[in-house]
């Protein structure tokens, strides 16, 4: 996979994520000194900050450009971080952005109650705004969204037969909402326009299914290091991911049989890692994914085509091909 380099799509805007940057910490900040620690340990730990990037470029496509994308960027950010410290917990996973996972380094107890508290920061946040009643809708519904979206991938865990259209379901509530929310949120700082609006929902929508299968591939085919988080985590969780649904349809019976074996109980083997390897080789599952998701990732830009041109615009053009030939 190739790497385009988000910095290079950003360095425009570098003034707002800095900007950014320092409201995270700053909104965050506790009269308590433990508190920040584990705060800090999650905000300072890295990530692409994808979501606040996207807020901001849906804002500036529709010529806003005033402090307020800044507070909600930090917000769909703090949201974004509270969700995959708990993810971390449920999946078990020890690493991730590179670092130690907060609950491998202080618990689950620690994990979840910080999350809780990252979240009642984005409430006082919001509050803060005076209450814009578009943002808390949209945030609200979103934080509902993940929630149940990641309810029902915990239901389903350990089931071998989520069927693929279920599973898009899915990922378009535990990941895509969250970036659609930013991209609408960010567009409607700067327009009041329905069908603008729309557009970029469905942007949105589009890179977040496109992201989501990406996520799911580098999980089976990155290393580690590029990655930041431990590779192979999803199958030793029981999470079965688009990846392994596809391969699930086109491999032969005998070897639906090994895979639906390892899948149970036997994935954090070495022979069990080396055997799915050869197998998605097998059925170039990586670029059947990528292509998938570049289609996804079309879709996302043929639905910003109504737009003026615009650096912003050429931006979000720019990310949505980003999201797809990322490696971590
Ligand atoms: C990462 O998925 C996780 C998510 C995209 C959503 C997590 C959502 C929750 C835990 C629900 C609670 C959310 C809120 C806002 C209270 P993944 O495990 O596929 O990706 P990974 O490989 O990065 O861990
Ligand atoms: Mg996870």
């Amino acid at each position: 996979m190739s790497t385009t380099d988000l910095s290079e799509i950003c360095q425009f805007i570098a003034a707002d994520l800095d900007a950014i940057e320092s409201k995270l910490l700053e909104k965050t900040t506790s009269h308590y000194d433990f508190v920040d620690l584990a705060v800090q340990h999650v905000i300072e730990g890295g990530g692409k900050r994808l979501r606040p990037i996207l807020l901001v470029l849906s804002a500036k496509a529709c010529g806003y450009e005033g402090e307020d994308a800044h507070t909600l960027a930090a917000v769909t950010e703090l949201i974004h971080v509270a969700s995959l410290v708990h993810d971390d917990v449920l999946d078990e996973a020890p690493i991730r952005r590179g670092h130690e996972t907060l609950h491998s380094k202080w618990g689950n107890k620690v994990a979840v109650l910080v999350g809780d508290y990252l979240h009642a920061r984005v409430l006082s946040m919001l509050v803060a705004r005076r209450a814009d009643d578009a943002a808390m809708r949209i945030l609200s519904d979103t934080t509902q969204a993940m929630c149940e979206g990641e309810v029902i991938h915990a239901y389903k865990n350990g089931d071998f037969n989520v069927a693929q259209d279920d599973y898009l379901k899915i990922i378009g509530l535990k990941t895509g909402k969250l970036i659609t929310a930013s991209c609408e949120m960010g567009a409607m700082l700067g327009t009041e326009d329905l069908e603008t609006i729309h557009a970029f929902t469905e942007y949105g929508e589009s890179i977040g299914t496109a992201f989501q299968i990406i996520d799911d591939l580098l999980d089976l085919v990155s290393d580690e290091t590029k990655l930041g988080k431990e590779s192979f985590n999803d199958m030793r969780e029981g999470k079965l991911t688009f990846p392994i649904i596809y391969t699930r349809g086109v491999c032969t019976s005998d070897e639906k049989g090994t895979l639906e074996r390892v899948f149970s109980t036997e994935a954090d083997e070495d022979w069990a890692i080396d055997w799915i390897t050869k197998l998605l080789r097998r059925y170039q599952v990586q670029e059947y994914c990528v292509q998938i998701a570049q289609e996804y990732a079309d879709r996302a830009k043929a639905a910003l085509v109504g737009l003026p041109d615009a650096p912003a615009k050429t931006a979000l053009e720019q990310l949505a091909d980003y999201v797809v030939s990322r490696d971590r």
